[in-house]
């Protein structure tokens, strides 16, 4: 199996696809290896590719807020993205550029081995859970999958965008943190 600093070493030389000549750093994932619970957001934003550290701009900060609420420490998880560069004024990203860096995350997670995936949006919850998911019917619901427990709840962003969708996320979240006290 490839070591943390090999699996780390290979994502920052990446050149896979053209995001790499646009990018400022590669957002590699920051966190607890030994997680029992890992976040998997959409891809890095401005602040992220210029700190290297996935999920410190606004939508950062707003998860962190959820965190605290329901108890759950930064320091016990580990969060990481689909892209691991940052997509061109935040596009979505290409199901090509998906391609290209899943399997950096699929390394993470044999790695890591967390109990519980939580997707944060819908682009991490279709292409880890379902192509076809849909997040506002679906956020906050549990699969299994391989021997992982996954979820979806909204993407930070979006509640910034959509104020409504809060008491949502509070209530996924804090089902997460009960969830996880059970495993
Ligand atoms: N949005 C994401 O999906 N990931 C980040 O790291 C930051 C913002």
């Amino acid at each position: 199996m490839i070591t943390w600093e090999e699996l780390e070493k290979k994502c920052r030389e990446c050149s896979a696809c053209p995001l790499h000549e646009t990018r400022t750093n590669c957002v590699f994932g920051a966190g607890n290896r030994g997680a029992r619970l890992m976040f998997v957001g959409e891809a890095p934003g401005e602040r992220e590719d210029a700190t290297g550290i996935p999920f410190v701009g606004a939508a950062g900060k707003l998860l962190d807020k959820y965190l605290e609420a329901v108890g759950i420490d930064r320091d016990d998880v580990y969060i990481a993205n689909i892209l691991k560069c940052r997509p061109p004024k935040n596009r979505d990203p290409l199901p090509s550029e998906q391609d290209c860096c899943i399997e950096y995350l699929r390394e993470q997670v044999r790695l890591i081995r967390p109990k519980i995936i939580a997707c944060l949006g819908r682009i991490s919850a279709m292409r880890l859970i379902d192509p076809n998911y849909k997040i506002t019917k679906e956020h906050g619901t549990f699969v299994e999958r391989g021997g992982f427990t996954l979820t979806a709840v909204y993407h930070p962003a979006a509640l910034l965008r959509d104020p409504r969708k809060k008491e949502d996320m509070y209530a996924d979240m804090k089902k997460i943190k009960e969830i996880l006290d059970n495993v």
